[in-house]
Parts: C-alpha cells; sequence; structure tokens
C-alpha cells in the first residue's frame, strides 16, 4: 500500500480505519443482498445450495466496481478497475502487465487509431455510422482507469444448462475440415452462411464491416449470431484455437432479444478452455467506452436507415497479443498469447459469415432468423452484408481478400451470395428466414 518503509503519521492510520470501516459496509451490504436473493420467489424452485454456488461463481467473476452505470435495457455496466478485470485471474497470467497499446497497427487503416473515438469514417451508400451502444444513453462514463463491463446476474445463469455450462461454447462439432474447406457433418443442429479463405497462406487478422439487425429467435436455446472466425489448428483435433467476434442475438445469454456485441475464444476445440464475452478469465480489456455483451443501437431497419459495426482482430507483430478494435479507430483490448497454441503463431483460416441453431423444437426447421432474414438476392437495404473483407498478412499489411468460398448448408433456409465492387471491396449478403415453404 505504499506505507512500508515509512514512517506512518496519525494521519494515514486514520484513513487505514476509514478504509477498513467502509469496506466492512460493503462486505455487509453484499451479504444482505445475497441472503435476500435466496429468499426472493423468482428462486424458489432453485435448491438453495445451487444459489449458493451460483452466487459464489458470480462473486468471483462480477469485480467491485468504482461506479455502476444503469442501461435503459436493464443492463448494469461495472466500471471495474483496469487492473482489478477478471482476465488477469487467469493462471497463465499471473505476472501479467496490461499491454496499453499495440506496438504496431497493421499497415493500409484508413484511419489512425486512438484509444476512445468514435467511428465515423467510412460513408458508404446510405449507409449511416452512428452505431454505438444502447447503455451511453445513460450519459454517464466509465471513467479513466477504469473498464465497463456488463455485470451478470442470477437470472443469466439460471438461464444455462448449468453453471458449468454458463458463458460457453457447446462445441461445434458440425464443421470438420476436409480439403481445407469446412466441411458440414450435420449433427448438433447448427447452420451456416460463411464465406472461408484458403489456408494456402499464414494470416495474422481479420477484418469486415457487418450490418447490425435483429433477427427473431423462435426458442429461447436457440440464437442467431454474425461475426468472424480467426482459426488455427485442426477441426478433427483437440486443440483448435479460435478467436470470434460480431454481433448475437442469444436469449438463453442476455434474457432478451437485442443484438449485442460479442467475443469468444477457445484454445481446445471449443472443450474446456475460453467462453464468451468476459464470462471468464482471458480477454484483457482496455477501452472505457465498450462493454463487451451490450446491446448495438440503433440497428438496420429494412428498406431504411442501414447501422453497421467494423471489426478488426490482428496479431501484435512484436508482443504476440491478438488486438480487437471497434469502428475504424477504437481498441477495445486483446486476448494474451499466452491463451494459445497454434494461434500463437498465425491463422490458418478465417471465415465470416452467420450462423443459427435449429432444435427443430416441433419437428419443423426453425423460424429463428439468420441476419436481417431475408435470402441474399434481396441485396442492399434488405439483406444484412459483411462488407470491405480484409485479412493481416505476414508484414502487419491488411489486404483485401480476393478469393473466398462460401458455404451454406440448406440454401432453402439461408444463403450467401459474394460479390466485388471498388468500394466495398469483397463482400457478401447472406442470411434467411429459416422456416419457409421450402424449408419446411
Ligand atoms: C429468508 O427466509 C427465512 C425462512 O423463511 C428467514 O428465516 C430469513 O430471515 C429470510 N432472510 C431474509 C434476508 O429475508
Ligand atoms: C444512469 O445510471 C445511474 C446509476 O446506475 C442510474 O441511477 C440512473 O437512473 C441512470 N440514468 C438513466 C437516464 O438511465
Amino acid at each position: 500500500m505504499g506505507i512500508i518503509g515509512r514512517k506512518r503519521r496519525p494521519l494515514e492510520d486514520h484513513h487505514l480505519l476509514l478504509v477498513t470501516f467502509f469496506v466492512a459496509i460493503l462486505l455487509l451490504q453484499r451479504a444482505v443482498v445475497e441472503s435476500s436473493m435466496l429468499n426472493d420467489t423468482r428462486y424458489r424452485h432453485t435448491s438453495s445450495l445451487r444459489l449458493e454456488r451460483i452466487s459464489r461463481h458470480l462473486n468471483k467473476i462480477n469485480k467491485p466496481p468504482v461506479l455502476t452505470i444503469e442501461s435503459p435495457d436493464g443492463d448494469l455496466i461495472d466500471c471495474v478497475h483496469k487492473r482489478k478485470q477478471l482476465a488477469l485471474d487467469h493462471p497463465l497470467l499471473k505476472n501479467h502487465k496490461i499491454q496499453k497499446m499495440p506496438t504496431e497497427m497493421p499497415r493500409g487503416m484508413k484511419v489512425k487509431m486512438g484509444v476512445n473515438d468514435r467511428s465515423s469514417d467510412i460513408e458508404g451508400e446510405g449507409v449511416k455510422q452512428e452505431t454505438w451502444q444502447m447503455w451511453h444513453l445513460n450519459g454517464t462514463l466509465c471513467p479513466k482507469g477504469t473498464v465497463p463491463i456488463r455485470r451478470s446476474t442470477v437470472h443469466d445463469v439460471l438461464r444455462a444448462k448449468s453453471l458449468y455450462e454458463f458463458g460457453k461454447k457447446r462445441s461445434r462439432v458440425s464443421l470438420s475440415r476436409r480439403n481445407d474447406a469446412p466441411d458440414v457433418l450435420s449433427g448438433n443442429g447448427h447452420e451456416h452462411a460463411i464465406a472461408y479463405t484458403g489456408s494456402s497462406q499464414e494470416m495474422y487478422g481479420a477484418k469486415a464491416t457487418i450490418n447490425v439487425w435483429d433477427p427473431s429467435i423462435q426458442v429461447m436455446n436457440e440464437f442467431s449470431l454474425s461475426q468472424l472466425w480467426i482459426l488455427s489448428g485442426s477441426f478433427d483435433g483437440p486443440d483448435l484455437n479460435s478467436i470470434e467476434a460480431g454481433w448475437q442475438v442469444s436469449p438463453e445469454l442476455y434474457g432478451d432479444s437485442r443484438p449485442r456485441l460479442f467475443t469468444y475464444w477457445t484454445s481446445d476445440s471449443y472443450r474446456s478452455t475460453g467462453c464468451y464475452n468476459l464470462l471468464c478469465a482471458g480477454f484483457v480489456q482496455t477501452n472505457n467506452r465498450i462493454a463487451i455483451g451490450a446491446a448495438i443501437s440503433p440497428v438496420s431497419s429494412y428498406a431504411s436507415n442501414q447501422y453497421d459495426i467494423t471489426i478488426l482482430i490482428w496479431k501484435d507483430p512484436k508482443v504476440g497479443n491478438w488486438w480487437m478494435s471497434f469502428g475504424e479507430k477504437t481498441l477495445v483490448g486483446y486476448w494474451p498469447a499466452e491463451l494459445f497454441t497454434h494461434l500463437a503463431d498465425h491463422a490458418t483460416m478465417v471465415e465470416w459469415g452467420g450462423e443459427i441453431v435449429n432444435s427443430r423444437a416441433n419437428g419443423q426447421h426453425t423460424y429463428t432468423q439468420m441476419g436481417s432474414g431475408r435470402f441474399a438476392e434481396d441485396g442492399f437495404g434488405k439483406a444484412s452484408y459483411f462488407r470491405n473483407l480484409e485479412i493481416v498478412d505476414m508484414d502487419n499489411t491488411l489486404t483485401s481478400v480476393h478469393s473466398i468460398s462460401t458455404l451454406a448448408e440448406n440454401t432453402n433456409c439461408y444463403d450467401i451470395k459474394s460479390y466485388y465492387t471498388n468500394e466495398w471491396g469483397t463482400y457478401f449478403y447472406y442470411g434467411g428466414p429459416g422456416n419457409n415453404p421450402k424449408c419446411p
């Protein structure tokens, strides 16, 4: 506490007493909150033992905030001191020193990166660039030196299959790779409409601009997401490494149907390492404006305003951490190099696109929508898009992707069509309504 080796003055003793007093009050408050939670009628069917386990887990992952901001959508955004964030609890990050800035941005960025700027630069045809996060409407921001973290609640955990599965992704067994193409094995109900690069080159990052919609989800445990994947290792092996980010609608994870900014990582093929967002130790956040897991607002509407987000993920060529930026110039944070095996070197495949879960609740194909709920051929203003697909090459330079392959398991349910123009580079429309006469 900085007083070792110095003579304590009486004033400092006084301070120490005061601090101890306030800490005691805080702990007392917490204990009261927890025991009243145990009495809440909503949890009458949950055993008190389970609620105690859940509350112990939540105390571990929700770090004590300096300030809490209430979002109009009901989220609580905790401003947590940067050095108190959950990431640093990871056993591999015991002596981790937080990297403030990447040592180098990828070359070929259109604008210079800053820490807290708002995106507003590339104006596409009829595209508004005002996409931000709903909690900003509160008007209060997280103070310097803290990071905004969406607080997890008992409800969040109770919606998951189990405490163990909270924040985890059930393994993505449906994609296996043959001849360098993701090859679909039917099985767990995950359906995709994606574009991907071959593995003939070493990749050190990827970027895309994705427009945001609020697809409807038919069943609580289904989801609809639009993201990029940075992959390394073998789909068939036990240690596929994956870094993922984009927007998702997941009633199970968030308790509502809003599209939210999300991240995900795993270093063992979706088995036990990694999780969504900041629900386990791993991702180190550096930004005080972007909350991972928070709702994106506004969203695109049919034949009207289109709102998109830009995500870039790349490997710091000197330090090896995988950084993420949001918009054209906002650094969000990074996945430390220590978390990965194959990605400690480079990515062997990049994918962009949509994924839904089809649980076939009534024996029918789900009505859960992908993208805007429209097929690719509906085009601009109607279908969802990914534009300006780029990868970061071994010289840390962003280059437009020129050859991509596309894949959709059942184009009667969801499809994808890719194009190229000078302004949008390589881009594609994708998505669909799910259940319809051709997809019964
Ligand atoms: C919770 O309920 C038990 C039994 O119904 C009661 O004894 C206890 O005082 C209650 N605790 C709180 C914090 O309301
Ligand atoms: C902003 O958050 C504070 C602190 O949680 C809350 O008291 C306040 O009502 C919120 N304001 C708005 C406009 O939502």
